[in-house]
């Protein structure tokens, strides 16, 4: 069942968001060449509790971080540790804020110093399927236009979204109903509806959508070794239209 917020729920959820906005900005100031990618960890968590909210991805299902910290040729839940980042590389930066129970989730991929033409390519597309997959968000659409939208953009330019990991419903929980595929034929699926909340969430890769995972248990990687992005916000379908909660 997908759950309907009230005005005062959405409020709070966007609360739990705008946190989460500025603790990617906190974020940015930390990206560098050379930065270890726990200390970005660090950086985010201390910001989230000193707003009086909590990483919401720190022990979920024994998750160790509060944030995920995906290089170049992973896909997402890299776990942050003493791997520094270079000039060059591609970090997927995955964010979950829990304030007053209630929870929001947002991802962006960073090029570190100068990248590929690419790798920028990749983001660039990658952000502009995000934003095609919001913008169906809305009041009488079908869950499937969303997902349609993100494919049809990834593969029209040439790439693979990948079919194993989805997007997903937010609110009290950080995963609920429904699934968000990042694929599908349009038309199909639950209509959404005024006060649904969506984890729109594409992972798109320079080649195949394959995907396994490392020993740690978490990282996914492509099975190709190509470069993935991904970028995530926390969306309201309402009858005024999408509402990014996490910008
Ligand atoms: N945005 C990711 C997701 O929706 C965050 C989960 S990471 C985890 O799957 F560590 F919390 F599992
Ligand atoms: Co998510």
């Amino acid at each position: 069942m997908i759950a309907i917020r009230s005005r005062p729920e959405l409020d709070l959820i966007r609360r739990s968001g705008e946190i989460l906005a500025e603790c990617f900005a906190k974020i940015e100031e930390a990206l560098a060449p050379g930065v270890e990618t726990r200390e970005l960890d660090r950086v985010a968590e201390e910001f989230i509790r000193a707003r009086g909210a909590v990483p919401a991805f720190k022990g979920y299902q024994g998750y160790p971080a509060s944030i995920c910290t995906s290089v170049n040729e992973q896909v997402v839940h890299g776990i942050p540790g003493a791997r520094k980042l270079v000039e060059g590389d591609i970090v997927g930066i995955d964010v979950g804020v829990a304030r007053n129970g209630y929870f929001s989730d947002a991802a962006r991929t960073y090029p570190i110093g100068e990248v590929s033409e690419k790798a920028r390519r990749l983001m660039r597309i990658t952000k502009e399927a995000l934003d095609l997959g919001i913008d169906e968000a809305r009041d009488g659409s079908r869950l499937s236009d969303v997902s349609h939208a993100i494919q049809k953009h990834a593969e029209t330019n040439g790439f693979s979204v990948v079919r194993t990991l989805v997007g997903h419903g937010i609110g009290r929980q950080l995963h609920e109903d429904p699934q968000v595929p990042n694929f599908g034929l349009p038309g199909k699926g639950p209509m959404l509806a005024h006060g649904m909340v969506l984890a729109i969430e594409p992972m798109v890769n320079e080649g195949t959508g394959d995907v396994l995972t490392l020993k740690d248990n978490w990282t996914f990687v492509t099975v190709d070794g190509k470069l993935s992005a991904h970028f995530e916000d926390t969306v309201a379908v309402t009858t005024e239209g999408p509402v990014i909660l996490t910008r």
